[in-house]
């Protein structure tokens, strides 16, 4: 048996720092400095927010990308292209960031939560089709932690009751399903390039579709109402302006040219973990289902059975920070548990629908096991170094695993 472990006093199995993040050099330098100097610093004026629209929406199959402030901003704007009217419908998973669900409360619709499958931390269509009422207008499917939602059945499921279908893709850059791309697989898509996130410009968002007229709507929501051929101050719908600034897309460009190699590197490392932790009992990595070809990895997603550790999940997770591997137990409630849906405290939105809204009422099984049972997470700047790194973190589970009689009477 190895050393004891390090969370009661032995060595840790990994000493030094993973791969850091965000990861850049002169490429970010250069376009920034080349957009700073060109006084063209808005995205009316310069090239580069351009640029990275037409690169990024091409890279995952789509003729259009609106690039926009966040990736909060980016579903809402989709919402309000679609056509949602108010207090309408939508489903969301509850094992999501928040923004997916309150960027519909943003619409001035309704989020109705339906549970996830366990093995696949995605939206369970199943779920999906009993939660379909009479007002029910769309569905959020996340491809949650870079792997894509069961998109054939939900894609069957829209059509047969009428239902625009918008991929909260925030997590999915690169990823692919059947060999196409996140962003590409239902009417419209949302990216997020927030801080954490796979493709990062500190902020931002974008809306990938290949629907012609969609994309018009979006221009004109995220640029003040704005309409093609019609005048500067002529403003037709309501909008704001959402628009990325020059540096952000400067350093977006920059980071794009990295994105394939580095979401390859992810999906190999992250199957080679999966595969090895899938050995250890009591370790369930997010089952990946055959249409993924490729993961993104933006999470790597597991199931801890405390059964099988004699110590609960927060234990097991101490006892692997305390060896080096940044592991965290992911989000803690389901969203319906949040305090903000509850409270209905949703500002001047849905006036009418709160008086009927009760989400205490809402019981997501699966999803409650995962927040406050199972659930944990690995980041995605974990897998941007060599196998020897998956090596020492697998190490690390298979020591605390090894040690669970010590843990378990540790009592941490
Ligand atoms: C699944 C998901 N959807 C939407 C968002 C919102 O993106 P942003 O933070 O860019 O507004 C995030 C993350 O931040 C996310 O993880």
């Amino acid at each position: 048996m190895s050393d004891a472990l390090a969370v009661l006093g032995g060595s840790k199995v990994r000493a030094r720092p993973f791969t850091s993040w965000p990861v850049f050099g002169e490429a970010e330098e250069q376009r920034l400095v080349r957009a700073l100097r060109s006084g063209k610093w808005g995205k009316l004026d310069g090239d580069e927010v351009a640029e990275f629209e037409r690169r990024f929406a091409a890279m995952h199959g789509c003729k259009h990308g609106i690039a926009v402030v966040n990736g909060t901003v980016s579903l809402r704007i989709a919402l309000m292209a679609a056509g949602l009217r108010a207090e309408e419908e939508v489903i969301v998973p509850p094992y999501t960031f928040l923004a997916t669900a309150t960027a519909v409360v943003e619409a001035n619709a309704v989020p109705v939560f339906a549970d996830v499958e366990l093995e696949t931390f995605n939206l369970d269509p199943k779920a999906v089709e009993a939660a379909i009422t009479p007002r029910t207008r769309a569905i959020i499917p996340v491809h949650i932690a870079g792997q894509a939602a069961d998109m054939d059945a939900l894609l069957a499921i829209s059509r047969k009751h009428n239902l625009i279908v918008i991929e909260d893709a925030a997590h999915a850059h690169g990823a692919r399903y059947q060999g196409r791309p996140a962003g590409s697989l239902a009417r419209l898509g949302s990216f997020s390039f927030q801080s954490s996130k796979n493709l990062t410009g500190g902020e931002g968002g974008l809306i990938t579709t290949n629907d012609d007229e969609l994309a018009e709507a979006c221009r004109s929501i995220h640029n003040c109402g704005r309409v093609t051929g019609g005048l500067w101050y002529e403003h037709h719908v309501m909008s704001s302006n959402y628009r990325l600034g020059e540096f952000q897309g400067a350093v977006l460009n920059a980071q794009l040219d990295r994105l394939e190699e580095q979401t390859q590197t992810r999906d190999s490392n992250g199957q080679y973990l999966a595969a090895k932790l899938k050995r250890l009992p009591g370790i369930w990595p997010q089952r990946r289902t055959a249409e993924t070809t490729r993961h993104s990895y933006h999470l790597f997603l597991f199931r801890i059975d405390a059964e099988a550790f004699g110590a609960p999940r927060a234990a097991v997770l101490k006892a692997l920070q305390a060896e080096g591997i940044p592991v965290s137990g992911g989000y803690a409630l389901p969203l319906y548990r949040q305090p903000l849906f509850l409270n209905r405290a949703f500002g001047p939105y849905l006036p009418n629908a709160r008086r009927r809204l009760d989400y205490a009422k809402v019981d997501c099984p699966n999803c409650a096991k995962i927040c406050g049972q199972q659930g944990a997470w690995l980041e995605q700047s974990l897998f941007l170094g060599p196998k020897s790194d998956m090596d020492d973190i697998a190490r690390a589970f298979e020591k605390v695993y090894e040690h669970r009689g010590a843990l378990a009477k540790a009592q941490l």
